[in-house]
């Protein structure tokens, strides 16, 4: 194995996942895997996170040295497969790469048609690689579907044998995705007890995120109210959940402050303390609203987000057209996103109809969606489900009043201002009715500056890092350690 730079001073736990923030990033798993892991390192424990190889800048940019080669077989055929470990813990835990030439070698995480033997190479690399270098960590913690299947695979399979008593975690991030696979995929699998086929199958099919909350030591939610939704809302897995309630915990999700924080975030014209958020946010506005030729002088209400059914986005024109097509309509609208054609088209035609008034941005921009969150005064995230949302922690950071539908992860972190401690607007039903009405509300909340300004200082000073919830994830594998040397589940 290559050097380490890192002191064993607590459990070893090895973070499994599709996305790690800067490395890959599609959404908040991204984030949180870029900063999680970075927490518990900080607390004590040796944290590593191992990610698919992929063709992006921060690979290119930084120095990685090969720690293993070898090769094992998916079905038929033979995967070459090299595990390479970044060598200076730039993230602040370490991190590795797994490479398989033609399946983990690819420009992006998602959007191809052999993504079940991607993920599985991956999954099936990972074990390989840790059984054939008898490395043997504390806890394997597995991220959403596309890590599901290693718990299977570390209790069933002969070859892995020596990972039986290691305890795993499986967090959900979006039980929307499952992972799922035809069967006749089961013989590109490791060899396993075939008595335990059931454990891989739901309703028929390979379900991997099933799979995940079967056979895991216990699974996390990424906040309290999502775990309790999924029992009724969990795309076909509702009674998986309900059934293996006991070993769920609902842990909200953190902010990396040290990427978000409007102090220093290098991504930002201009920089703003607490004492100064009304005058730095102003100046952010500016120029944001120049470059897209929006009125400065007016509130500005933003969209960041994919455009998908969970996200609500598909709510997004009407919601323009009942706030726009008004001739007094004193607002503007930012949208920044991309995912379902359909939206991106209407919005595109939006933008060219309310020039002056709508501003978009149709694609992914790690930068720009830094300047929104510091030069909007709402952000709203009309979500028809949201595990936990870190849009609306980012934008609370940066002082900007959340516009929110009551649901899951929203529901937990933000607090409507008919509440006298609260600091956000909230509505219920995810229509566009209902968030145009938010939106008036906050039109009119606009109006009372001095409450305004109390508002942001309030949001700013929310304490929303990853210490706490970092702290429940120790607590967490400290229990199942425990558990797991006791009753072997
Ligand atoms: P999800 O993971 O479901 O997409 P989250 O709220 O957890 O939702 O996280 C979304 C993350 O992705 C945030 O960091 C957000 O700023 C970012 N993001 C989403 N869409 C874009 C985009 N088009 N450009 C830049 N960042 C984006
Ligand atoms: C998922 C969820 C989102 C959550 C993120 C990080 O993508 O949709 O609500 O914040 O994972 O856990």
């Amino acid at each position: 194995m290559g050097k380490r730079t890192t002191r064993r001073v607590g459990k070893h736990i090895i973070h499994l996942s599709a996305e790690c923030y800067p490395v890959a990033k599609v959404g908040g798993l991204g984030d949180v895997v870029g900063a999680l892991p970075k927490y518990l390192q900080q607390a004590g424990l040796r944290t590593w996170v191992v990610l698919p190889w992929y063709n992006k800048p921060f690979v290119q940019q930084h120095a990685f040295d090969a720690v293993y080669t070898g090769t094992f077989q998916q079905g038929s055929r033979p995967l070459e497969m090299t595990v390479l470990k970044e060598q200076n813990d730039v993230l602040g835990f370490e991190l590795y790469l797994i490479k398989i030439p033609s399946l983990l070698d690819r420009d992006e995480p998602y959007g191809y048609a052999d993504e079940g033997e991607q993920f599985m190479a991956f999954q099936h690399g990972f074990l390989h690689w840790i059984t054939e270098t008898a490395i043997v960590p504390d806890v394997v913690h597995c991220h959403d579907h596309h890590t599901g299947l290693t718990p299977f695979l570390m209790y069933y399979c002969e070859q892995f044998a020596a990972l039986k008593k290691v305890p795993t975690v499986g967090t959900v991030h979006n039980g929307q995705y499952q992972g799922w696979m035809d069967w006749n995929k089961a013989i590109l699998l490791p060899p396993f007890d075939t008595w335990k086929w059931g454990l891989l199958d739901w309703d028929k099919t390979i379900n991997p995120l099933a799979t995940l909350i079967k056979c895991c030591t216990a699974f996390t939610t990424v906040s309290e109210g999502y775990l309790g939704e999924l029992m009724t809302q969990a795309n076909g897995l509702e009674h998986l959940f309900a059934m293996e309630r006991a070993k769920g915990v609902g842990i909200v999700n953190g902010i990396d402050t040290a990427v978000w924080d409007p102090e220093r975030d290098g991504m930002l014209p201009h920089h703003y303390p607490l004492g100064r958020v009304q005058s730095g946010k102003n100046k952010n506005k500016a120029s944001l609203c120049d470059a897209y030729g929006l009125d400065p002088k007016k509130p500005l209400v933003a969209y960041i987000g994919r455009f998908a059914g969970e996200k609500g986005a598909d709510l997004l024109p009407d919601i323009i057209e009942r706030l726009l097509g008004r001739e007094d309509a004193d607002l503007s609208i930012m949208v920044l996103g991309s995912g379902d054609p359909q939206v991106q088209g209407a919005i595109a035609h939006l933008a060219k109809q309310y020039p002056g008034r709508l501003g978009a941005y149709i694609g992914y921009q790690e930068e720009l969606s830094h300047r929104i969150y510091a030069a909007a005064d709402f952000l709203l995230m009309p979500s028809r489900v949201e595990p936990c949302g870190l849009n609306q922690l980012y934008a609370m950071r940066y002082g900007t009043v959340p516009i929110v539908r009551s649901t899951g992860g929203l529901k937990d972190t933000v607090h409507d201002i008919r509440d006298p401690e609260g600091y956000g607007i909230m509505f219920n039903d995810a229509n566009a009715a209902d968030a145009a009405d938010a939106i008036v509300r906050a039109l009119v909340l606009y109006a009372d500056k001095q409450r305004m300004q109390r508002l942001r200082k309030q949001l700013m000073a929310l304490d929303f890092s990853w210490d706490k919830s970092a702290g429940a994830y120790i607590n967490l594998y400290e229990t199942i350690t425990v558990f797991k040397s006791h009753t072997g589940k």
